[in-house]
C-alpha cells in the first residue's frame, strides 16, 4: 500500500456509517475496521432492517440519518446455492440493492459503496478482466441472475450520480476468503470448503477436488478487501473499479496451497465428473492502483496460513 495514502480514519472517524449485512462474512469484517477507525457503526440485523421491504428501508435510513453506506447485505450462499436459488439470486438481491440505494439518497448520504462481485464480467472476457470489458458480454449462466443484480447496481450507482451526483460506486471485489468465512457446508465458498475437508482427512488421505482443476480463479485475503472496499469512499468520483489481486491460480494450485497451509501430505486427486465452471477468473489491480494508490498486501499462502490457524482454533473451541 502507498505511504501517502490519507489514514482510513480521515474519511470514517467519528461519521456515522450504516453497514448491511453487518452479521456476514464480509460485513462482520467492515464493522471491526470501521470501529478501530473512530466511526459510529450502524450495524442493524436483517430483522430489524429487513432490506426487502422498500418503505420500511426508507424510513429506517431517514430517521436515522446516516452519512455513509457500506453496503454488504446480499442474499447468496456458495454457487451451488445460487445454480439451486436463481430466483433469490436475482429477484432479492435486485430488490435490496434498488431500495438501500434509493434509502441511502433520500436520507442525505454523502457516500454508498455497495459491494459488487467479479462474477459480474462476462463468462468468457480478456485475462486478467479490466474494468471496460464489463459490459461485453453475459455472465456465466449459473450465477447469471445474482451477476445481473449486480450490474444493475452498478447502473444505478451511474445513475445516481449522473442525474442527482450522489456519490455511489459498486466496486468488483474478487473471492473472499479468510479468518470468519462460512464454514456451513451450503454456503461455503471454494477456499473455505477445501480447508475444512483438508483438515479433517487422516493424514495419508488424498484431497479430491471437484472438476479438472485447471480453471483459474483468483483470492482475496478478508482484510485487504475491506481496506480497498472502504477506500473507494475516496474516489475523485465513482466509476467502475475492481478490488483484487490481479493473481490469477489454478484450483489444483489452489488445493496445493490449501494443503500446504495446513501440512497434509496425503496428496490430490481431481474428480472430472464435476463440472469446472468459468474457465478462467482474476481482476486487473490496475485501476486500484492508479486511482487509490492500493494493492492487496496478503499473498495466498499467507493468507492460507492465517485462515487455517482460525479454522484450528475455532474448531477447538
Ligand atoms: N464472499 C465472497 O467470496 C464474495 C465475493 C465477491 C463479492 N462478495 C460480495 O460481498 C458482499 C457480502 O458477501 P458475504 O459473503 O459477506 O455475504 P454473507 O456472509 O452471506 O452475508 C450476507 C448478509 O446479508 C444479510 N441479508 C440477507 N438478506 C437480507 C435482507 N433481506 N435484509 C437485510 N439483510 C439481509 C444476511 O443476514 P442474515 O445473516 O440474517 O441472513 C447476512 O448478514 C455481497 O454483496 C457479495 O456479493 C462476496
Amino acid at each position: 500500500m502507498s505511504a501517502a495514502l490519507p489514514p482510513l480514519s480521515a474519511r470514517y472517524a467519528g461519521r456515522r456509517v450504516l453497514v448491511t449485512g453487518a452479521r456476514g462474512f464480509l460485513g462482520r469484517a467492515v464493522c471491526d475496521r470501521l470501529t478501530a477507525e473512530g466511526a459510529e457503526v450502524w450495524a442493524p440485523s436483517r430483522a430489524a432492517l429487513d432490506l426487502l421491504d422498500r418503505a420500511a428501508t426508507k424510513a429506517a435510513l431517514a430517521e436515522a440519518r446516516p452519512e455513509i453506506v457500506v453496503h454488504c447485505a446480499v442474499d447468496g450462499g456458495g454457487l451451488g446455492w445460487m445454480a439451486a436459488h436463481p430466483i433469490e439470486s436475482g429477484l432479492h438481491n435486485t430488490l435490496m440493492n434498488a431500495h438501500i440505494i434509493e434509502a441511502a439518497e433520500a436520507c442525505g448520504a454523502t457516500r454508498f459503496i455497495g459491494a459488487g462481485s467479479a462474477c459480474a464480467y462476462p463468462r468468457l472476457c480478456p485475462v486478467p478482466f479490466t474494468e471496460d470489458h464489463l459490459w461485453d458480454g453475459y455472465p456465466e449462466p449459473t450465477n447469471g441472475p445474482y451477476a445481473q443484480s449486480k450490474r444493475t447496481l452498478i447502473d444505478l450507482c451511474a445513475a445516481y450520480w449522473a442525474q442527482r451526483r450522489f456519490f455511489a460506486v459498486t466496486p468488483l471485489l474478487a473471492n473472499l476468503y479468510g479468518p470468519g468465512d462460512h464454514l456451513d457446508p451450503g454456503r461455503a465458498h471454494v477456499v473455505s470448503a477445501l480447508l475444512q475437508r483438508v483438515v479433517s482427512l487422516p493424514p495419508e488421505a488424498p484431497l479430491t477436488v471437484w472438476g479438472s482443476g485447471r480453471p483459474t480463479r483468483e483470492f482475496i485475503y478478508i482484510d485487504d478487501a475491506v481496506e480497498g472496499l472502504l477506500r473507494c469512499a475516496d474516489l475523485d468520483e465513482p466509476t467502475t473499479i475492481n478490488i483484487g489481486t490481479g493473481e490469477e491460480h489454478s484450483i489444483a494450485a489452489l488445493a496445493e496451497a490449501v494443503c500446504a497451509a495446513a501440512d497434509h501430505r496425503g496428496g490430490i486427486t481431481f474428480d472430472p465428473t464435476k463440472p469446472d465452471g468459468q474457465p478462467r477468473k482474476c481482476l486487473s489491480a490496475e485501476k486500484a492502483a492508479t486511482l487509490l494508490g492500493w494493492r492487496a498486501q496478503v499473498g495466498l499462502a499467507e493468507g492460507l496460513r492465517r485462515t487455517v490457524a482460525w479454522y484450528r482454533a475455532a474448531r477447538a473451541a
